[in-house]
């Protein structure tokens, strides 16, 4: 294999430029926003293989603090894999992954990644294990309505101002599966989560959901100290809703009651490394998928 081997090279423009046209050819994703608004910091760290000049095999391994069982830890999300079709079938992908995780494995307590189903056969072959996520159902009971959530626009300066100090103080949003990286919530609300953020004073937190029928899917709550879900659930209730959807693990709303179900659509969640949640019902926060 005669490629350059080149890592950490965010502070190159050139070589940065190349990652993210790199990123739109295999994903279609363009980080320039998420950059350009100063968001992308040297946690989200690319493992590439150049020809010449040409960026032909990338990943990104994404350092992130987590709280899992109640223990603050480092880990490492794999994302942003991808290797130039011609060049693929030459173990340059593998190759990527092995050095990526030999340079984190002494402060990384495990790796996880989400995958799409064609990956899956190779992310097997670098050792990775499959793992089932399930979400929480909840039925609701009837509350009156308090105004006050404010839907906030990422278009305007003092909204993003206002959500970035938001992740910035938050606590996790769970104690036993929790992230705290406001760089990544940046990215969620700046690419996909846009239309679905809202702000409570009362409270100073954001709520990212969406209602479909009268079915509400709740994505994230950015809180410093969260209070419950009855407490919350006023400010975003109308009288059609029937059922929540939480994404992340509910432990600190106040739950009575709830169901766990299989996520209908598979993160494709992969894991290696000792995961303490294994042998339960889990879900990573959607938040924290990079
Ligand atoms: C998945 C991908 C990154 C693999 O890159 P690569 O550089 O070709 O991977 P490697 O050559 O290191 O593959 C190592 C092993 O993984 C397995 N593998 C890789 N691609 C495979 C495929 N398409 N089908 C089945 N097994 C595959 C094989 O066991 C392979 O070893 P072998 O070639 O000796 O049989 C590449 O196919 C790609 O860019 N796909 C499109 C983007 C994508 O799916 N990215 C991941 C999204 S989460």
């Amino acid at each position: 294999m005669d490629y350059a081997f080149r890592s950490d090279y965010i502070d190159d423009p050139k070589l940065k430029r190349q990652f993210i046209d790199f990123l739109i050819d295999i994903h279609g994703l363009d980080l320039s926003l998420w950059d350009r608004l100063g968001f992308w910091d040297r946690k989200y760290r690319p493992f590439s293989f150049f020809d010449g000049d040409t960026l032909i095999a990338s990943l990104c391994l994404f350092t992130m603090d987590m709280t899992v069982l109640g223990k603050k830890c480092k880990v490492a999300q794999i994302s942003g894999v991808g290797t130039v079709d011609k060049y693929r079938r030459q173990g340059l992908n593998s190759e990527l992954t092995k050095r990526a995780m030999k340079w984190a494995q002494t402060d990384h307590e495990f790796f996880f990644l989400f995958s799409d189903l064609e990956a899956f056969p190779f992310y097997k072959h670098s050792g990775f294990r499959r793992v089932k996520e399930h979400m929480i159902l909840h039925t609701l009971t009837p509350t009156g309505t308090i105004a006050g959530a404010v839907k906030l626009d990422i278009e305007r300066k003092d909204h993003l101002d206002l959500i970035y100090r938001c992740a910035l103080e938050r606590e996790p949003v769970s104690d036993l599966l929790g992230i705290n990286n406001a760089q990544l919530l940046l990215f969620w609300c700046l690419y996909f989560l846009q239309d679905y953020i809202y702000y409570i004073e009362a409270y100073d937190l954001l709520i990212l959901y969406k209602r479909e029928d009268n079915h509400l899917t709740v994505f994230d709550i950015v809180a410093g100290k969260m209070p419950s879900f009855t407490e919350i659930y006023p400010y975003i209730a109308s009288p059609q809703d029937k059922t929540v959807e939480f994404r992340f693990m509910p432990d600190k709303l106040g739950l009575d009651r709830y169901e766990e179900r299989p996520l209908k659509e598979d993160n494709g969640t992969h894991l290696f490394g000792d995961f303490p949640l294994e042998n339960r019902s889990f879900i990573f926060p959607h938040t924290c998928i990079a």
